[in-house]
């Protein structure tokens, strides 16, 4: 059998992963306040049958208000807890065995109450049941955004719980990995960037008040998991803006997250506030990611625009990440790691009910 990294094993922490490929938290804007649905179901039993050593779930919100839309994935009731359980057991039953599920945990801060994109996305309008949002500072994400309430210090201390208590029901549903979400514009990439944090108190100012919460939340978090789940993050690798997160803050938030126990980041990007464009081309984020891992040393997963096998081979031999995410290339092709698997010359296990499709092109099927 041939080799290459993509299908080399790696340990996240205590989750040991068959092969080096996730794929990524995404959205889906089906849920049905907070609980999953059968898009959830289809959605994941499709990905957990993919190969991918790890399937990652979309941002789920840890208090109703902290949801994207009306539609976001929740874990902050029972009935939410239940509707995911359904929808796990349900893609591990047809998931190779050792497909590891992780779950990203997630508040949306001053860009929650927004529309579905495919309704146009923005915040909501007066007619469109939209809710009070927050933020540590009351500074919209950009023009015509709701202005969020600034946190006080009392709701800011609820936050942690707040994430334990969702990360606890995460465990009991039998998620593999638990994923803070700390960037993507969202509450805790917004207390960590100084272009969204302008607080004069102890959860502000210097890095040391911006990095607070998000590590207290991380710090709780790892106290309440059971040992056999790994926990990391996904932080900003920059916010590509002036004043902004700069790839030495995410590698210090990488060493503080791994001093804590964290198994891996992910170095990601989302704009901060509206105005921003990021540099997207293939791969681009790569370097951040690479320097992280350097400073840092934490297992890191690279993402953005990783489209192809050998291009995410490279980036695993060249050692700019222990693992790779890809998002928009699975929903295009779930089959991704059954074609990366054969372009290698790599024997992977396939469902035996698609394995005699192996070696039959162009032979008459019945
Ligand atoms: C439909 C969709 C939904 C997404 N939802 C999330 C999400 O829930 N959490 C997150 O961190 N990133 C989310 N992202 C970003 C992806 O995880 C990924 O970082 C980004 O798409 C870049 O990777 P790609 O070039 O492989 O698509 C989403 C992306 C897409 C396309």
């Amino acid at each position: 059998m041939k080799k290459a990294k993509l299908f080399e094993k790696l340990a996240l922490g205590p989750v040991e992963l068959w092969n080096r490929i996730v794929v990524a938290p995404m959205c889906q804007y089906s849920a049905d306040d907070g609980s999953a649905t059968d898009w959830h179901l289809q959605h994941l039993m499709q990905l957990g049958m993919s190969g991918a050593g790890l399937v990652m779930v979309e941002a789920t919100a840890v208090e109703r208000r902290g949801r994207i839309s009306h539609n976001c994935l929740g874990l902050y009731s029972d009935s939410n807890e239940a509707a995911l359980a359904r929808v796990l057991a349900a893609a591990r039953r047809v998931a190779p065995a050792g497909t590891r599920f992780g779950i990203q945990l997630a508040h949306a801060g001053r860009k929650a109450s927004a529309r579905r994109p495919w309704e146009g996305g923005g915040p909501l309008a007066p007619d469109e049941d939209p809710w009070p949002t927050v933020a540590p500072s009351a500074i919209p994400f950009g023009e015509g955004w709701h202005v969020p309430a600034a946190l006080g210090s009392e709701e800011i201390e609820r936050l942690p719980g707040l994430f334990r208590r969702a990360a606890e029901r995460a465990a009991r549903i039998g998620f593999d990995v638990v994923e803070l979400h700390f960037t993507h514009g969202y509450l805790l990439h917004e207390f960590l960037s100084p272009l969204a944090n302008r607080r004069g108190d102890r959860w502000g100012g210097d890095a040391a008040g911006r990095e607070r919460l998000p590590l207290a939340i991380a710090e709780e978090v790892a106290a309440a998991l059971p040992p056999h789940v790994a926990w990391g993050a996904r932080i900003t690798g920059s916010d590509f803006a002036a004043g902004g997160i700069e790839v030495e803050d995410a590698a210090r938030l990488a060493s503080a997250l791994k001093a804590l126990g964290g198994s891996y980041v992910c170095v990601s990007s989302a704009p901060i506030t509206a105005d921003v464009r990021l540099p997207i081309a293939p791969g681009y984020l790569v370097p951040l990611a690479a320097e992280v891992r350097a400073k840092s040393g934490i297992t890191t997963r690279a993402v953005g625009g990783i489209t192809e096998p050998r291009q995410a081979e490279r980036i695993l031999a060249e050692g700019a990440a222990d693992l790779v995410a890809l998002a928009r290339a699975f929903l295009s092709d779930p089959r991704w790691v059954w074609r990366a698997a054969e372009s290698f010359g790599i024997e992977i296990e396939y469902p035996p009910q698609y394995a005699r499709a192996k070696g039959m092109r162009g032979e008459a099927a019945a």
